[in-house]
């Protein structure tokens, strides 16, 4: 079963978190296990669940131990220490169940530490022989990764890890250049690890454009922008498949981190991401009917 996919470009602020949790949140909220990975020192995917489902990794100061917060232990340091299962290892040391549907690997500020000490080959296959030994492509329907928006240790240790990735972009005169050089990236990642990617590949699932106004409101710009970037010719050699559904625009998101559209009453919205989870799901069926040919 093909289902780990890593969110992933290397410009900053461009959707990846967002999306990343919108379409976790809302598969797990209709009837999918779904397990996010938060890759991303930065662990805004993290903050987000941590402040929804009011976990945080320790107290740091009086009024947070009187808000009653749960303290977490699960961490991705965890994962990145981890070689093989031996007695005494939990998957609650990784994982952390928020309900029956929904679980994360969260991030931490630690894990920062792999980057500086060079993460070394163990740390780069970590995120990889973790989901293998443990299982968990068989225990989830999806796994999310959110990436860093840097080509790093982490965006190797999710890639090695991964089936698929998919990336968020907001357009502008820069994200052709963008995707071309993140696939140049990637292809070179894949020659550096061929054994790896020998067995199982890793596809590109697509671009998708993020943070777009309403069709009302879109500027004449911002549309010829985006029909530039979609008829651009080197991304069409590229064969870069683009989600014919956009992510919208949504106020909320810039002003509380424990906003979910499907919690939410924004009709807008919600039929907005379902549109947008059944392309994802039917790029990911037609991915994996093509891979067993
Ligand atoms: N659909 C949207 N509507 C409104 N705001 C959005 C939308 N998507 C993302 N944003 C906002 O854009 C900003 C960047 O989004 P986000 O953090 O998801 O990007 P990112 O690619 O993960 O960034 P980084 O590279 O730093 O990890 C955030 O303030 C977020 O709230
Ligand atoms: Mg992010």
């Amino acid at each position: 079963m093909r289902n780990v996919i890593s969110f992933l470009n290397m410009k900053g602020g461009v959707g990846k978190t967002t999306l990343c949790k919108e379409i976790g949140y809302y598969l797990s909220r209709n009837g999918k296990k779904v397990l996010l990975i938060d890759v991303d020192p930065q662990g805004n995917l993290t903050q987000s669940i941590f402040e929804k489902y009011n976990y945080k990794h320790h107290y740091e100061t009086e009024t947070e131990r009187n808000r009653k917060f749960q303290v977490c232990t699960a961490t991705i340091s965890n994962v990145f220490d981890y070689t093989s299962v031996v007695e005494g290892v939990k998957e609650s040391d990784f994982i952390l169940k928020l309900d029956d549907y929904l679980s994360i690997i969260p991030g931490d500020l630690n894990a920062v530490f792999f980057e500086r000490s060079g993460g070394g080959s163990e740390s780069e296959n970590a995120i990889k022989n973790f989901i293998e030994d443990f299982k968990i492509r068989e225990s989830y329907d999806y796994i999310l990764m959110d990436c860093p928006p840097t080509f790093s240790f982490y965006t190797t240790a999710a890639l090695l890890a991964s089936d698929f990735y998919l990336s968020p972009i907001h357009p502008d005169s820069y994200s052709v250049l963008g995707i071309d050089l993140l696939f140049q990236v990637v292809e070179r990642l894949k020659k550096v690890y061929r054994d790896r990617f020998k067995t199982t590949p890793l596809d590109h699932l697509g671009v998708i454009f993020t943070n777009i106004p309403r069709d009302a409101s879109i500027s004449i710009g911002m549309r010829k922008m985006m029909g530039d970037i979609r008829g651009s010719q080197t991304l069409d050699e590229l064969e870069v498949n683009f989600f014919k559904e956009v992510f919208q625009t949504n106020r909320e998101f810039n002003k509380r981190i424990d906003y979910f559209i499907a919690d939410s009453n924004s009709d807008y919205s919600y039929s907005n991401l379902r549109k947008i989870i059944i392309e994802f799901d039917s790029v990911i069926t037609n991915a994996n009917v093509v891979s067993q040919i």
